[in-house]
């Protein structure tokens, strides 16, 4: 079925979900809202959309709303939305804080409306590829490295870059948070630019992050190890690699690792996933889409981005600047 939808907000990533929105056949985007509406007005004529003057319009005209305002507005926007029973889909954060989030989960379970946050590196092709390695991770290494940019540094690095870290890991590891140390500078912004996190689960597990806003170059790479295998994930360039220690066969051309002790030796083993050559923010629209359809539960919904506002907010009570 072809869902109804409007975008509100067309700034900087609200101009991909128009284009996004306008191509993908699950939609019918019927047209846009912002409070520029100099600038509604022109992207609508542009994409011979409707120019909606307030929300309520907006609303009274579709089943779905897509949300890529500023954080700080989510709240509002999102709650007229589900009190008129609206599904909604929103960039993350899903709100300033973590007081907002709960209530709105308690809209969103009365309203029993599909809501799902923009956490999209879990949509990211490399990611979903090296997903069926990932099971009960022992150890996580992650680098987050972004050259300089002024958007977003009204908040701490914590907020703005490492939130997708910190929802990817709590998609994997099957534990509580049992410890976190941090430590981090502020170099230019007035909030924290360079954090790292070590995070210790209750099952072991240990989570170490470093988020970086200040690098002379992009990096996002994830890394996970599991009791006999390491599985690198390059999220920036979709790459995933898994490497694997099997007990070596006598005549083994892989390289083998003796590990001494009288124990059998290992050979390495190297995989290359299938990484499929999607978009991850369209291929978020699409699980909102077929969640609605299938009457599935959201993959990234409100109790999934509330535990990573949570420990978002564990972090920065840490840093000690
Ligand atoms: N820019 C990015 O790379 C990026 C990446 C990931 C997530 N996000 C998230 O996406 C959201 C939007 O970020 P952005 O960078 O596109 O912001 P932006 O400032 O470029 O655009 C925001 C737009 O929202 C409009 N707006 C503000 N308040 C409004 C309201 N109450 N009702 C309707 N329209 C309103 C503004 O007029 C503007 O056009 C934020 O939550 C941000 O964290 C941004």
């Amino acid at each position: 079925m072809i869902n109804k939808i409007v975008l509100v907000g067309l700034g900087y990533i609200g101009k991909v979900y128009l284009k996004l929105l306008n191509e993908n056949p699950n939609w019918d985007l019927v047209g846009v809202y912002d409070i520029d509406q100099k600038l509604c007005k022109d992207l609508a004529a542009q994409y011979n959309l409707k120019a909606f003057s307030n929300l309520q319009e907006a609303l009274d005209n579709v089943e779905v709303v897509a949300i890529a305002t500023p954080g700080n507005t989510h709240f509002e926007i999102a709650k007229q939305a589900i009190i008129n029973g609206r599904h909604v889909f929103i960039e993350r954060p899903v709100t300033a804080n973590i007081k907002e989030a709960k209530q709105l989960q308690s809209y969103i379970n009365e309203a029993g409306v599909y809501f799902q946050v923009g956490h999209v590196e879990r949509f990211n092709p490399a990611f979903i590829a090296a997903k069926p390695y990932l099971k009960d991770p022992q150890f996580i290494e992650v680098h987050r490295l972004a050259q300089y940019n002024p958007r977003g540094t009204d908040v701490s690095v914590v907020l703005d870059l490492m939130t997708h870290d910190l929802d990817l890991i709590l998609s994997i590891v099957k534990a509580n948070v049992k410890r976190i140390s941090v430590s981090g500078c502020d170099l230019v912004s007035k909030t924290a630019d360079i954090v790292n996190a070590r995070i210790e689960f209750e099952n072991g597990c240990v989570a170490n992050i470093t988020t970086n806003r200040m690098a002379f170059k992009n990096t996002r790479k994830f890394r996970v190890f599991t009791k006999d295998q390491f599985v690198s994930i390059n999220l920036l360039d979709k790459i995933t690699e898994v490497v694997k220690l099997k007990n070596a066969p006598l005549n083994s051309k892989n390289l083998v690792i003796d590990p001494g002790n009288g124990q059998s030796k290992k050979e390495v083993i190297f995989e290359h996933p299938i990484i499929l050559p999607t978009n991850a923010i369209n291929e978020e629209l699409n699980a909102l889409h077929d969640c609605i359809n299938s009457n599935k539960k959201t993959i990234v919904g409100i109790d999934e981005a509330i535990r990573v506002l949570e420990l978002a907010t564990e972090i920065e009570e840490k840093l000690k600047l």
